[in-house]
């Protein structure tokens, strides 16, 4: 029975709130290719379109609510026990904030927060919730003009890498929702938790390129999955109480 779980989202999690996924039928993510506007190389290029992109992306989000899925994952998060056996991580590849505004709490960002900004000049975060294209002031260092979104870009190095490693490691539930697993290190974090001796999880609308390293797959929208997977859980956990 699962004890310590670590479970990975990506945009599917997020598709039934609104939110678009990154790698739509057409491979564009919102009318840009991603070279365009998640590369540090882009942002050297065109700061300004860089920016404008993840102001909308950071206005856009007062318009979406947190669906049954990132509901379900907050109940679980509440309701896991924490302690020397039992342990519940949640790492997310969205840079959206519907985990926290759902409840979640034992939750990570792995690629970075569209309500942060990061200052180049003083390297601070802070919380942000309005635009960056007119080059606001950064309120730790008082420069202008450094603060970019804090976004893990193509070719940057991921968040937290030693504390989902660890929980990883320790792991004997692993799910992951609604990723197509293009991207790594997030891609290979099935592999780690195989080799860590997990059971392995995944919930997707449809076959991922990842789906053949995963022990089940199952195959629907997260809204749905992911609520009947929780109901599941603390099910099993209450009774062998
Ligand atoms: N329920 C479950 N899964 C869904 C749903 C849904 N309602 N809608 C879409 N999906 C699935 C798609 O089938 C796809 O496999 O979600 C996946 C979304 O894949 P991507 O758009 O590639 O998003 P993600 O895997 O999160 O991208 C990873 O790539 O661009 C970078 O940094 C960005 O964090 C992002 C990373």
């Amino acid at each position: 029975m699962a004890k310590r779980i670590v479970i990975l989202t990506g945009a599917g999690v997020s598709a039934e709130s609104g939110v678009p996924t990154f790698r739509g039928p057409d491979g564009l993510w919102e009318g840009h290719r991603v070279e365009d506007v998640a590369t540090p190389q882009a942002f050297d290029r065109d700061p300004r379109l860089v920016q404008s992109f993840y102001d909308q992306r950071r206005a856009a989000l007062a318009g979406v609510q947190p669906n049954p899925a990132h509901h379900a994952l907050a109940r679980l998060d509440s309701a896991w026990p924490h302690g020397k056996d039992h342990d519940l991580l949640l790492v997310t590849q969205n840079v959206d904030d519907l985990h926290e505004r759902a409840g979640s709490r034992r939750m990570l960002h792995m690629h970075g927060d569209l309500k942060s900004a990061w200052c180049l000049a003083c390297d601070s975060r802070t919380p942000w919730t309005g635009p960056l294209l007119d080059a606001p002031v950064c309120p730790v260092c008082n420069a202008r003009g450094h603060l970019r979104p804090d976004i893990v870009w193509f070719g940057e190095m991921p968040y937290h890498m030693a504390r989902i490693d660890r929980a990883l490691a320790r792991a004997d539930l692993f799910v992951s929702i609604g990723t197509s697993g293009n991207v790594y290190p997030a891609a290979g974090f099935v592999d780690l938790a195989r080799k860590a001796g997990a059971d392995t999880l995944e919930l997707n609308l449809d076959q991922s390129m990842a789906s053949d390293r995963f022990a089940q797959s199952r195959l629907g929208p997260a809204g749905t999955l992911v609520p009947a997977l929780v109901d599941d859980l603390l099910g099993t956990e209450s009774s062998a109480r």
